[in-house]
Parts: C-alpha cells; sequence; structure tokens
C-alpha cells in the first residue's frame, strides 16, 4: 500500500523509430485527479496508452499503489484497478451493451444494475449492438464498461470530443459526479481545458511529448496567459 495512486518516472515511450514522450515525471496522490491538456499531436493519448499498458515504456518507471507495473500486461493492470476509456471509444459493433458489460465485469460496487440507472439511457439500449448506438450513447458505453471493472483510476481520453451540446452536458455532469461523488481518481485528457479543470484537482500540460507545465489547476486557471500559449482553446 502507498500514498500515492500512480507514480511515473523519467517515462520514455515511442512508435517504431520515432519518440512520442519523454522526461515524462508526474505523481498522483489516491483520490486525486488530474487533467492532461495540450494541443493536438503532442502525445495525450500516448501517455494514456503506456498507463494502460498498451504501449512499452522504453525508460522510466511506472508504480500503481506502490507496484511496480512498468512491465505488467494491460489485462494485469485491469486486474490491479486501472481502466480506459479510449478516445476512438472502441465499442464492438458485434456485441449488445448488456454483452460489452458482461465482459468486462469484475468484482465491485459497480454492478450492471446500478450501471444502468447511473446511464438511463444505455439501460433503454442494452439490447442494441455496438453499431446501433449514437455516439453519445457509445461514449456512455464506453465509461460504463470501463467502470464495470470496479477501477481505482480510471483514464478518459477526450470524452465530450464530437458529441452533441445535450449529450456533453450530460457527460460532463456524469465525470463531475464521478470524481465529487464516488470519489473516483481521474486522469482526463481534454483540448478544452475549462472543464477538465473545474473537476481535476491537479493539472500538466504536453507539449512535443514533455510536460511544460505541473501546478493544482487553480494555479492554471489564473493563468490565461500560460493557458492560450500552450493549450489555445479557452473558453475560460
Ligand atoms: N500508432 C502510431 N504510430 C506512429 N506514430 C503515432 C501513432 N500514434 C500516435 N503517433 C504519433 O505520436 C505523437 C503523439 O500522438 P498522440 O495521439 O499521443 O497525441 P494526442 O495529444 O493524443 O493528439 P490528439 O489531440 O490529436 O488526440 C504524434 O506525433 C503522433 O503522430
Ligand atoms: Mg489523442
Amino acid at each position: 500500500m502507498s500514498d500515492w495512486l500512480i507514480q511515473v518516472e523519467q517515462l520514455r515511450v515511442g512508435y517504431d523509430e520515432s519518440v512520442a514522450l519523454d522526461e515524462i515525471t508526474f505523481s498522483l496522490p489516491k483520490g486525486g485527479s488530474l487533467a492532461l491538456l495540450g494541443r493536438n499531436g503532442v502525445g495525450k493519448s500516448s501517455l494514456l496508452l503506456a498507463l494502460m499498458g498498451h504501449l512499452k515504456a522504453r525508460k522510466g518507471r511506472i508504480a500503481f499503489d506502490g507496484v511496480d507495473i512498468t512491465t505488467s500486461k494491460a489485462h494485469k493492470r485491469t486486474a490491479q484497478g486501472i481502466a480506459w476509456v479510449p478516445q476512438e471509444r472502441e465499442c464492438f459493433p458485434s456485441l449488445t451493451v448488456d454483452e460489452h458489460l458482461m465482459i468486462a465485469a469484475r468484482p465491485g460496487p459497480w454492478t450492471q444494475e446500478r450501471l444502468y440507472d447511473y446511464f438511463p439511457n444505455l439501460a433503454a439500449r442494452k439490447n442494441n449492438l455496438g453499431n446501433a448506438l449514437s455516439g453519445g450513447e457509445q461514449q456512455m458505453l464506453a465509461i460504463a464498461r470501463a467502470l464495470i471493472a470496479n477501477p481505482q483510476l480510471l483514464l478518459l481520453d477526450e470524452p465530450l470530443e464530437g458529441l452533441a451540446p445535450v449529450i456533453v452536458e450530460v457527460l460532463e455532469e456524469t465525470i463531475r459526479s464521478l470524481v465529487s461523488e464516488h470519489g473516483l481518481s481521474i486522469i482526463l485528457v481534454e483540448q478544452h481545458p475549462e472543464f477538465a479543470l473545474n473537476i481535476c484537482d491537479q493539472c500538466l500540460i504536453l507539449e512535443r511529448g514533455k510536460i511544460v507545465h505541473s501546478s493544482p489547476s487553480s494555479v492554471l486557471m489564473a493563468d490565461t496567459d500560460t493557458i492560450d500559449r500552450l493549450v489555445g482553446i479557452r473558453v475560460i
């Protein structure tokens, strides 16, 4: 057991010949949450892939709840308590909503019944196939599938991207309640900083594969010059 949920030290990952992330060092205490910000192509998704075990560490170390997971496979990290909502959602076209939840379920408070209460839109579509869902419903399913694994840490990759404003409002409220009411730790990748900084207590900004800013979210929220320079899109 450790006071730290996740500790990343000097992490380097890449694709073929290229290095996507380097010298990545940060940690998140238990119960903490982190907004991961930056423009297109700076390495945000690559960092989540590396934390989930889908992209191999070329250098450095990742510890989860005090246990070194640097070389652990993804399924082992899921069992240890990390779940991931991928940027592309990745719902299976030939499985029903029910089946998606059934295959991902692990023991814990998030059961299928509770998730259907939490996401009534999904309950109404429980027999629909993955390819017979709207974009918003697919995103809800991707979140529900991650929650039913009963994680301690949820990795969310641009969960609001490309969705209609009415669905964005529902999902913002869902993610907010996961952190504030259910005490879940999240790492939330966003290009729009306002939402992420309001929900998460800490933040990081990536630029060309490196951390260029790290602070409590309240500090960055007050520093609009840094937001404009390193993130770009600002509504606050
Ligand atoms: N499968 C891949 N093969 C080769 N290079 C990749 C691959 N995936 C990503 N990259 C490269 O790694 C870098 C980081 O990409 P990544 O997808 O992590 O960025 P991102 O911050 O999530 O971008 P976006 O905001 O567009 O989702 C980019 O230069 C990208 O071109
Ligand atoms: Mg991405």
